[in-house]
């Protein structure tokens, strides 16, 4: 059995084989046969080289949709006929598929066989994504690269990319040199449990790095989100710049434990540049059309016992604070041709037109937000949270609160409970890697697979027909794959006893 994970639409098995070697070139137009070319020469290490001759053939057909593609492998040859290079991309995501799971391993320019099949194919929603902390724990770009492979290789399109929270600012400025000096690192890290490891945790990326990784992302059809969250989750930013602080005095270095911090943006003219200044430098290196504000999590008590900032900003108390912040960077964003993207707080004062609201904390403020007429991503804590722990297994390590199995993720609905008029306004969902508790990239991985398997199927298949029992026989045959890229995925069959919490620091403490 070839398992096809996200599941396509159609599928008919033919007989016979197509062999990809190193004299294989690709025809077409330029844009989609390069993107074909990308997406199947970096796993495999085969050149596979854009020419007017090629055994695979692409073709763009105006009539599909952006992410839709036609692919046909037969042992003359593959033909793809997609609706844009992206959608090129995703048919030659699908052609890894029909090869051994062992390519996976090293791109070695080995021949590759090709499972002979024609496949129509197109996704259910047009943002599907995941959310990597970098914040929490610094991941190194290698593995950034590394992850948005996997991100493309289950045909998410979206790489939302938090890079500053209370723990550490990763984002460096010639102009703010404090950001990398000193809001990019914490002296250790704790936890309310285990007390804290002694053990200095830091990095940043510089604007040439964003951009590389925005670049690469771009090649493999995947945008990329950044966020930088403000006006709270900022105390590493208030470490480095405390004049930027509504109370500088009562400032303790970068945070080494994750709870929601007091001291929020206090909106001086210095503050606010900051804030402008960081964005063009970040949209610059990124070309992001979508960024994300942030905005969750803003206590306003602050706020409250300094009136100074409400008149500085010209609104009558603590409680329309965020909200003119919000409206600010819409318009200021929007002056930029970008649009804005926010967790669900930005709307607790009702909704905003011209962003995005990211529900979490459940989907009835993605409900609120989709039938006032907002676009909306559908992330709730409860079934996008892959930081949650995945099993009732007390030797899991230590996680944060809830258990989100593969299941779970599976039994998800973006739309459930809205109206055709509410559910037009979904543009999809994404998964959520918080790491508090994830404190390496393999920690990331473990996380991450196999319930991003899971929300990848949800985002992209066709909902009707599908079921938790099919699916999870193909995902076992799917991991395969993952396995032999040295993937540290959880097992369906439990945890390696390697990747348990054992009786340190990452063990999962009583009564929770
Ligand atoms: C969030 O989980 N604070 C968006």
């Amino acid at each position: 059995m070839t398992a096809l994970l996200p599941e396509p639409r159609r599928v008919s098995w033919d007989s016979g084989e197509f062999i990809i070697d190193h004299t294989t070139s690709i025809c077409g137009p330029a844009a989609a046969a390069q993107a074909v070319s990308r997406a199947l020469s970096l796993p495999t290490g085969l050149p596979l080289t854009v020419a007017d001759q090629g055994a695979i053939s692409v073709a763009e057909d105006a009539t599909m949709g952006e992410e839709e593609y036609r692919l046909v492998v037969s042992p003359q040859g593959v033909q793809i006929v997609a609706g844009s290079p992206r959608g090129a991309g995703w048919a030659a995501q699908t052609m890894l598929q029909l090869a051994s799971p062992a390519l996976f391993t090293a791109p070695l320019a080995q021949p590759i066989a090709l499972r002979a099949v024609t496949i129509e194919d197109w996704p259910r929603f047009p943002r599907r994504g995941a959310m990597l902390d970098s914040a929490r724990h610094f991941v190194p770009v290698h593995d950034v690269l590394h992850f948005i492979d996997w991100l493309a290789h289950h045909k998410l399109n979206v790489f939302h990319w938090h890079l500053s929270d209370d723990q550490g600012w990763r984002v460096a400025s010639d102009r703010y040199p404090r950001l990398a000096e000193l809001a990019s690192w914490r002296t250790k890290t704790s936890n309310r449990v285990w007390g804290d490891d002694a053990t200095p945790h830091g990095g940043y990326y510089t604007m040439k790095q964003l951009k590389a990784v925005a670049d690469y992302a771009r090649s493999l059809g995947i945008e990329t989100v950044p966020e930088l969250d403000f006006p709270g989750h900022a105390t590493a930013l208030l470490a480095a710049y405390p004049e930027f602080a509504t109370d500088p005095s009562a400032l303790d270095g970068v945070a080494h434990y994750p709870t929601i911090f007091d001291n929020v943006l206090n909106f001086t003219p210095e503050a606010m540049d900051f804030v402008h200044h960081i964005w063009s430098e970040v949209i610059e290196a990124t070309g992001a059309r979508y960024v994300h504000i942030g905005g969750d999590e803003v206590p306003t008590t602050h706020w409250e016992a300094a009136p100074e900032v409400a008149q500085r900003v010209g609104v009558e108390d603590a409680s329309q604070i965020q909200r003119w912040f919000t409206l600010h960077m819409r318009d200021w964003l929007a002056e930029r041709g970008v649009v804005a993207i926010g967790w669900d707080e930005i709307i607790d004062a009702g909704p905003i037109d011209g962003m995005v609201c990211q529900s979490w904390r459940g989907v009835e403020a993605g409900g609120v937000a989709a039938r006032s007429g907002m676009d909306v991503v559908m992330s709730p804590f409860s079934h996008t949270y892959f930081d949650f722990y995945q099993s009732d297994v007390r030797e899991e390590p230590y996680a944060q609160g809830d258990i989100t199995t593969v299941e779970k993720a599976y039994s998800f609905d973006p739309v459930a409970g809205l109206d055709d008029l509410a559910a037009a306004r979904v543009l999809g969902t994404q998964f959520q890697l918080w790491s508090e508790f994830l404190p390496s990239y393999r920690a990331v991985q473990y996380a991450a697979w196999p319930r991003g398997c899971a929300l990848a199927e949800v985002a992209w298949s066709d909902p009707s027909g599908r079921n938790f029992e099919a699916f999870e026989l193909r995902l076992a045959r799917h991991l395969e794959r993952l396995a032999a890229a040295g993937i540290n995925y959880r097992p369906l069959e439990g945890s390696h006893p390697w990747q348990l919490g054992g009786q340190g620091w990452r063990k999962r403490p009583d009564g929770e």
